[in-house]
């Protein structure tokens, strides 16, 4: 492949675009079940105007662009009346959840006092955007183990906590099983210890709060919980915003403080940032924006009830197919194990019918995110689920998954160098 003498025109580059896609996900048809947070058609128009209309600007300064401090700004207080009605909170607006993780545990370790604190302590199920923060800014982690309900034991994660622990790790909900980690039980014990403790509410900061919704008590996770020093909400997830876009809430200026990166002395003059990313663009904060002020309260209320009812119909559907659902998720969030048939091969017979669905590798499992769209597609998914068990029966395909996380590697044994060979793959232009 090599750049073109002369440009190409416009209707065949538009060709190609389309060309590209040949191969996508179908998440406008519902076939995604992970990656795209679908929303009503109106919204996803309205949200889609927003991010194109800030695409250009430069949210690298907000001296040149007030739009985004604007946007930011508003965002982030839209979020903590949400999540941390009761509290003070100093937030940061970052590019997503990996992003939002990177930047408060920076806090953590550069908060004064804290020179000696480079452990973490976390479940195992935290999402490995910790395990990858910590390997960047020189965190050991200590992992805990959790029970089959998907739960670590709070004593368990109480016992792993040390004097050189800076932070403890929590997720509301954890992305392999959707369940929620015993936030309250375990802050409250390190409140006041100088171990802080980060709420990871990627999935479900904008989720939980509205759980009422569909008659299910909301669980408590934010920073109105005695001991929580920070909390993570994606917007670019249950937000319904534009990708790209995170809300970092601390509960106190001085982690705020030690979470930016700020400089002097560079020939071009002082440098003071509060994320990882330099230039981006103002579009995802625009979109963030304007899906919390479309939606509203009511807005996230009637997503969550629309999603709870689909989510129901799945987890009913598919223990009638002998599929079991593991711990007690309070979301469209979660996995299910087979007792029969294996994963892999259940999962490859809806991949033939067209259904995008990660298997997960302990316990293997299918990994279902419920998203609005679903709701048209539930039952004609069910039907596909009984012809893939019923297919899978056939096969005697190994239980092992093979499957990794945001990589779809089936059919084979996963050590660190197929990982990094996969992603050379994906800087190679295909054939
Ligand atoms: C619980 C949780 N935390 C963090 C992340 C990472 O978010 P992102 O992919 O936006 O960086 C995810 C992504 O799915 C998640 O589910």
């Amino acid at each position: 492949m090599q750049l073109p003498d002369h440009g190409l025109d416009p209707s065949a580059i538009r060709g190609s675009w389309s060309a590209a896609t040949r191969d996508d996900v179908d998440w406008r048809g519902g076939r995604g079940w992970s990656l795209v947070y679908d929303s009503p058609d109106w919204h996803q128009q309205l949200v889609d105007e927003a991010s194109a209309l800030f695409a250009h600007e430069n949210a690298l300064s907000a001296s040149a662009f007030p739009s985004v401090q604007q946007f930011e700004s508003e965002t982030i207080a839209m979020v903590a009346s949400v999540i941390a009605p009761e509290s003070e909170a100093f937030g940061v607006f970052t590019s997503g959840g990996t992003e939002s993780i990177m930047v408060a545990l920076k806090g953590y370790r550069d908060l004064p006092g804290n020179e000696t604190r480079r452990r973490l302590v976390m479940p195992v199920t935290a999402h490995p955007g910790f395990w990858k923060a910590a390997d960047y800014l020189g965190f050991t982690v200590e992992l805990v183990p959790v029970g089959p309900d998907g739960l670590p034991a709070p004593a368990d994660v109480l016992a792993a906590v040390d004097d050189r622990t800076a932070a403890v790790c929590l997720s509301a909900p954890c992305f392999p099983f959707g369940v929620v980690d015993p936030i309250a039980e375990i802050a409250g014990h390190l409140a006041g210890t100088g171990v802080g403790v980060h709420v990871d509410a990627a999935m479900g900061g904008l989720f939980l709060p509205f759980l009422d919704a569909a008659g299910v008590e909301p669980p408590q996770f934010g920073l109105d919980v005695p001991g929580v020093i920070s909390v993570s909400v994606d917007m670019h997830k249950y937000g319904y915003g534009m990708k790209g876009a995170s809300v970092l809430l601390f509960a106190n200026p001085e982690l705020r403080h030690a979470s930016y990166y700020v400089s002097t002395g560079w020939p071009g003059g002082a440098y003071a940032a509060s994320g990882v990313i330099g230039t981006r663009p103002v579009g995802p904060a625009a979109a963030a924006w304007t899906a919390l002020s479309a939606l509203g309260r009511s807005g996230y209320r009637e997503l969550v009830a629309q999603v709870m009812t689909t989510a129901r119909t799945l987890q009913a559907g598919l223990a009638a197919n002998g599929l079991e659902v593991i711990g007690t998720p309070p979301m469209g969030v979660f996995a299910a194990t087979s007792a029969g048939p294996s994963i892999p091969a259940i999962a490859g017979a809806l991949g033939e019918r067209g259904w995008w669905i990660d298997t997960q590798e302990d316990p293997p499992s299918l990994h279902v995110v419920t998203f609005p769209r679903h709701g048209e597609v539930a039952e004609q998914f069910l039907g596909d689920v009984a012809w893939a068990v019923g297919k899978a029966s056939a096969d005697d395909a190994p239980h092992s998954a093979g499957a990794s996380y945001g990589v779809m590697v089936r059919g084979g044994s996963i050590d660190d160098q197929v990982l990094r060979e996969h992603l050379d793959e994906r800087f190679t232009v295909p054939d």
